[in-house]
């Protein structure tokens, strides 16, 4: 092969990477994105036309593949410990002390960290190659997902420098930086997906997602902060991560040499403050002692080396006073209890409300009226009550009372067998949950109907055109009188009744969950709707039938036998039915297969409405197709739902690829 080509790709391959670092770990890049993807582009053909020259290591490879595979465990050449925590300085100040003393009285330097609040993952590199990484799993094995990490860009593949050992072990946290954590919970409320409660629990979940392609869409970064090997470079941990970033790591860029416990207790004190600021999630501080010879000397315990320790900041907490507890009704009717609290500021948010849960929870902590609560925001984005100040209690203060009717409707509350909340039993006539229901059925997940909020859920109830989910499919009727709505215009009202109309293709597993089934959810409607195949066998199975099917339960099965004997819901189904919603799978027919994608192969990419990318990958092989991960030359065409990836539509175009939306390619099959 021509070496020259050789060359050429080894050249890019390093610049690429060289860039990468200067953009990712530097923050200073050299050159413009569209220079960058220039060259990455010139990269990817080069790998195509020369197949014998990829490397799993390239950079073209840090976007991810669509191949789903379980992890595999490897077992640590070291066991990944944990640190002992400390809550004081004065703890901190004892673990100093005991230093000292295992020390004998000599000299020693201390390393102050911040402690990042993310997931500890070990990197191995042999001969400055990534090798593998994997998760701390129980601290003696963890999971492989070398392939996942491969999509973090500041991670290196290619070690840069001189004088790695010729195998290592680097570890430091996968985190997820506040605005990428802030981006995706966004982008998971507007889908209706549930939030992520903290960066850590984001990028854990992240990391362990089975598509790495996916997971390179999260903004995933990393910081280092432990070097282990035989033959490290320096004898001092500080030196080790300088010269550590030498070789192209994110090394945690918060490291401090601390000279006496003076040192440390300052360190304490402007952290505490300052970490506020930083662009990353932290929980605490890390102390280590500075020489390997020490830190050997110190030895470990059972769970924790004895040479370092962690001090967690206090999660932050304000304490203000209980205006009043007020009752929230949910769509399935039940009351939710909530803490009005008079503002106050919480890390960097005002805070004015705070969810009480349930009457166990008023009762543990015990709050009378105007007592003064203390809210807490710790790692979590929802500020939690956490104890009340007992000694500024108004002396005839009452404790607060759980409500006995509906605030809504008044119907007498019943609490459910065996659970804390309190219900509401006027389904068909309290407000709230009529509402709340509609506003179900109309979410994105559900018939996904356009143009219609909470508010204008409100506004088609109170003029008494829905009334309940089945009146969605006659408000056409009131066309001409919505349209004398204040703000409401021909287009608002067109894009509504269109809404309304598409949402009859719904699948019948959408139709499912959008009922609002007790304890129905998205998965438990998809597992009931291809096991019952039709509303009427829903309607009529029995609790034994409901529990032989996968994931449900007697009590889900009771809920739904309750829902379809009240003959308020038996009548809305009717009328759904008539309307021409979607009621059942598809035929046989259209599962019976043909041969119609006999010999193409096709890739599916983004998100679809009318079936799943599981049913579509059946649905493909059922009519002779054969379903590939990534787009090549051999792909015939591609299956493009929404939201595809960039990458991916780019690819197919510079290869021409064509591309064929849900209704195009369902067209084709039943043709
Ligand atoms: S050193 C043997 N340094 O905290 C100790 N850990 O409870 C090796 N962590 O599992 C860990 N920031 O995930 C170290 N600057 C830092 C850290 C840090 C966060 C995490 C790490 C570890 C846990 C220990």
């Amino acid at each position: 092969m021509d070496e020259q080509i050789k060359t050429k790709v080894e050249h890019l391959r390093k610049e690429l990477n060289r860039h990468n670092y200067n953009y990712y770990v530097l923050n200073a890049p050299e050159i413009s994105d569209f220079e960058f993807d220039m060259m990455m582009k010139e990269l990817e053909a080069l790998e195509h036309d020369y197949p014998q020259l990829d490397d799993p290591l390239s950079p073209t490879h840090r976007v991810g593949s669509d191949i789903n595979k379980a992890f595999t465990q490897f077992v640590h050449k070291r066991p990944m410990l944990s640190l002992s925590n400390t809550y004081s300085v004065e703890e901190v100040d004892e673990w100093f002390e005991r230093v000292k003393s295992g020390l004998s009285g000599e000299a020693f330097e201390i390393v102050g960290e911040m402690k990042y609040d993310g997931t500890s993952i070990s990197l191995t590199y042999v001969n400055g190659r990534l090798e593998r990484a994997v998760t701390r799993g129980d601290g003696e094995r963890g999971d492989v997902v070398t392939d996942n990490v491969k999509t973090i860009r500041s991670i290196p593949l290619q070690l840069q420098g001189e004088g790695y050992p010729d195998e290592f072990e680097i570890r430091g946290e996968i985190v997820l930086p506040w605005k990428e954590f802030d981006r995706l919970n966004a982008e998971r409320e507007f889908n209706e997906e549930p939030l992520f409660a903290n960066p850590r629990n984001a990028a854990s979940g992240t990391l362990k997602m089975q598509n790495s392609a996916e997971v390179a869409k999260r903004g995933l970064d990393a910081v280092f902060y432990y070097l282990l090997g035989d033959n490290l470079p320096a004898d001092t941990h500080y030196e080790n991560m300088q010269i550590a970033r030498s070789w192209g790591f994110k090394v945690a860029p918060i490291m401090e040499l601390l000279h006496g416990i003076n040192d440390v207790e300052r360190f304490i004190n402007h952290w505490d403050g300052a970490r506020k600021e930083l662009p990353i999630a932290t929980d605490g501080l890390v102390f280590k002692v500075n020489n390997l010879r020490q830190q050997l000397n110190l030895g470990y315990t059972a769970k924790s080396p004895r040479w370092a320790i962690a001090y967690k900041f206090q999660a932050e907490r304000a304490l203000t006073r209980l205006q009043e507890v007020s009752f929230e009704v949910g769509r399935t009717g039940v009351i939710t209890p909530v803490a009005n609290l008079d503002p106050v500021l919480l890390s960097g948010t005002i805070v004015k409300r705070a969810s009480l849960h349930n009457e166990d929870i008023i009762k543990t902590l015990g709050i009378h009226e105007h007592d003064m609560l203390y809210v807490e925001k710790g790692g979590e984005i929802i500020p939690k009550i956490t104890g009340v100040d007992d000694a500024a209690r108004e002396p005839d203060s009452k404790p607060v009372e759980f409500i006995k009717e509906c605030p809504v409707c008044g119907t007498a509350l019943v609490r459910v067998e065996g659970e804390a909340a309190w219900m509401c039993p006027n389904k068909y006539g309290c407000v709230p949950q009529i509402c709340g229901r509609i506003e179900h059925f109309v979410g994105r997940r559900m018939m996904n109907i356009d143009g219609i909020g909470e508010e204008m859920v409100v506004l088609l109830y109170r003029n008494g055109w829905v009334r309940d989910i089945a009146d969605l499919y006659s408000l056409d009727d009131h066309r001409s009188e919505m349209l004398l709505l204040p703000g409401i215009g021909p287009r608002t009202v067109d894009r509504i009744i269109e809404g309304i109309e598409a949402s009859k293709k719904a699948p019948f597993e959408r139709v499912v969950y959008a009922l609002s089934i007790p304890y129905v959810g998205e998965t438990g409607a998809k597992k009931l709707a291809r096991a019952v195949r039709n509303i009427d066998a829903l309607m009529s199975a029995s609790a034994e039938q409901l529990t032989a099917i996968d994931d449900i339960g007697p009590r889900i099965a009771e809920s739904i036998i309750d829902f379809f004997a009240a003959q308020e819901n038996r009548d809305i189904i009717n009328r759904l039915k008539i309307a021409g919603v979607t009621m059942s799978m598809p035929d046989e027919e259209e599962g019976e297969g043909s041969d119609k994608l006999s010999g193409k192969t096709i890739v599916i990419s983004g998100t679809f409405l009318h079936h799943s990318r599981d049913e579509y990958k059946e649905i493909i092989e059922r009519n002779g197709g054969k379903n590939a991960g990534s787009i090549s030359k051999k792909t015939d065409f591609i299956l493009a739902g929404d939201n595809m990836g960039p990458y991916k539509r780019e690819k197919a175009v510079s290869l021409n690829i064509p591309m064929l939306s849900e209704d195009e390619f369902l067209e084709l099959i039943s043709e």
